[in-house]
């Protein structure tokens, strides 16, 4: 298939499985000779990483809401331009490991900062570069928050907050997915990993095979 710049993006709560279902895309798209790259939010660039740094980890209240939604805006604009637009320019297929719907659910939906600023943040931020395709990864928040805190590791600043903040997030990703039928598709996290990803795989052809039509 001749490659075209296509941007897919992978989103869901802790432990929704879409890091791994990311890398799983990502590998087989290598092996059937596709041109893609990984990358993911916060982060994916030089800057971005840095800006990452303070995001995730300490204290679950070191940063005002505000402070925190710009930072995460400022760490996407840096990836934007110097990693995702760059790659679909080059006529690439671009895997992000979340991005803009993660700043809804996460600093909207889960902290309570009005859906109006978040926009006028995301519209500086990304413009009309909106993904072709975002998969929300789904499962039942203990669930996710139990296997997500299984991982040994000290990025755990947003494990760290309420079941109740992680419900409300579950729930604004249902419901962006309800206001972007024709961007996004709802996977169920809790079946098996083989049988996430061949869905996954479906969709993702599906789609990429309809855009280049
Ligand atoms: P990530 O490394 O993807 O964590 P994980 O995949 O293990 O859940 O993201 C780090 C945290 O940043 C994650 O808890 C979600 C949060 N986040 C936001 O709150 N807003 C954003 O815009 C982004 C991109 C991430």
């Amino acid at each position: 298939m001749k490659n075209i710049g296509f941007f897919v993006t992978f989103e869901g709560g802790e432990g929704s499985g879409k890091s791994t279902q990311a890398k799983i895309l990502y590998d087989r798209l290598v092996r059937n000779n596709f041109d893609v790259i990984l990358t993911r939010e916060p982060g994916g660039s030089i800057i971005a990483e840095l800006i990452r740094e303070i995001l995730v980890k300490g204290d679950v209240s070191k940063l005002e809401p505000i402070s925190e939604l710009f930072l995460f805006a400022a760490a996407r604009y840096d990836h934007l331009n110097k990693t995702v637009n760059p790659a679909l320019e080059d006529n690439k297929i671009v895997i992000c490991d979340r991005f803009i719907d993660s700043t809804s659910a996460y600093q909207g939906y889960g902290g309570n900062i009005n859906q109006a600023r978040i926009d006028e943040i995301n519209n500086i931020s990304i413009g009309n570069s909106y993904p072709n395709l975002t998969f929300i990864c789904d499962v039942e928040t203990d669930i996710g928050l139990k296997r997500s805190l299984r991982e040994t590791n000290n990025e755990t600043r947003f494990e760290k907050k309420t079941l109740d903040y992680h419900n409300k997030i579950r729930d604004g990703y249902l419901e962006i997915a309800l206001n972007n039928k024709t961007r996004c598709s709802v996977i169920d996290g809790s079946k098996n990993i083989d049988q996430v990803s061949e869905e996954i795989y479906k969709i993702f052809i599906d789609k990429i095979e309809n855009y280049n039509a």
